[in-house]
């Protein structure tokens, strides 16, 4: 699983979710239409392109006048972490009884990737990652870590967790100095395989390797093919057009793989 289009399309698959929201769809070639669920909704107030069910306005005047549940809800508009608090609440009171909620950019590695202001053609995370640090030190009932891939896929569920308590202020937490420090406690940083174990403990469920190998190289092949040769650098890993992806020798296509 290398990025967070993988992340969310493995949550869907094993909890057989049948609803996706995402806040901050931008190009929906990127993720969103990749995405392959029963009902798929999007919010934007400034789309690039048009997509289904369009939401064309901010999340918070969504969450006002929302009344649908949700069972995987997918963070990913605007960055700063005063709008991210109010997502992940809002996000909170909408998701179903299992359901999961994703944000991306959870874990920027300079500094200078989580200032608030977008910087064009900088890698830009924003300041997502504080909003993670604050539930770590004070939300007892969710468990969150965040998925070291992508610039950091973080992930929210109700639980229990074990509190990050290292600290003196919160104040001092939300700081990069301090975020460098204590990186893997404070976010609970965790690999892709830890990730997948941690989820097959939960639904009791064991992956075939082979199975999980082919779903995530076709979702990448749809979303290569979906995106064309664009490159990007919004906040994404930049990749030349005419790649070669490699493929593991474990990892043999399978049709029947699609959406399983
Ligand atoms: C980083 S892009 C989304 C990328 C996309 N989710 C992906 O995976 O490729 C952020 C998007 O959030 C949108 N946005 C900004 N503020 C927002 C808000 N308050 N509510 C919802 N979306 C917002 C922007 O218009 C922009 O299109």
């Amino acid at each position: 699983m290398r990025t967070r289009t993988h992340i969310i399309q493995f949550l869907i698959n094993t909890f057989n979710y049948k609803s996706y929201l995402e806040i901050g769809v931008r190009k929906p070639s990127r993720n969103y239409n990749i995405i392959k669920v029963d009902k798929k909704y999007g919010v934007d107030p400034s789309p690039v392109h048009g997509y289904e069910n369009d939401f064309k306005m901010t999340s918070d005047d969504f969450f006002k006048q929302n009344k649908m549940k949700f069972d995987l809800i997918f963070i990913d508009g605007d960055h700063r972490m005063i709008q991210t608090d109010k997502d992940i609440i809002n996000s909170l009171d909408c998701i179903t009884e299992h359901g999961t909620i994703v944000l991306h950019d959870c874990n920027p590695i300079e500094e200078k990737h989580q200032i608030e202001e977008f910087t064009p053609k900088l890698v830009w995370n924003g300041s997502v990652w504080k909003s993670i640090a604050k539930l770590r030190c004070n939300r007892k009932d969710l468990d969150i870590v965040v998925i070291n891939r992508d610039h950091g896929v973080g992930i929210i569920r109700k639980g229990n967790q074990e509190l990050f308590t290292d600290y003196k202020t919160i104040d001092e937490v939300i700081t990069f100095p301090f975020l460098d420090a204590n990186r893997e406690k404070l976010l609970n940083l965790i690999t892709p395989e830890e990730f997948t174990k941690k989820i097959c403990e939960v639904c009791n469920c064991t992956h075939d390797r082979d199975v999980n190998a082919s779903k995530n190289i076709l979702t990448e092949g749809l979303r290569l093919l979906s995106a064309g040769t664009a490159e990007y650098t919004d906040g994404d890993d930049v990749r030349p057009s005419n790649r070669l992806l490699s493929v593991k020798s474990e990892a043999h296509p399978i049709s029947s793989a699609v959406g399983g």
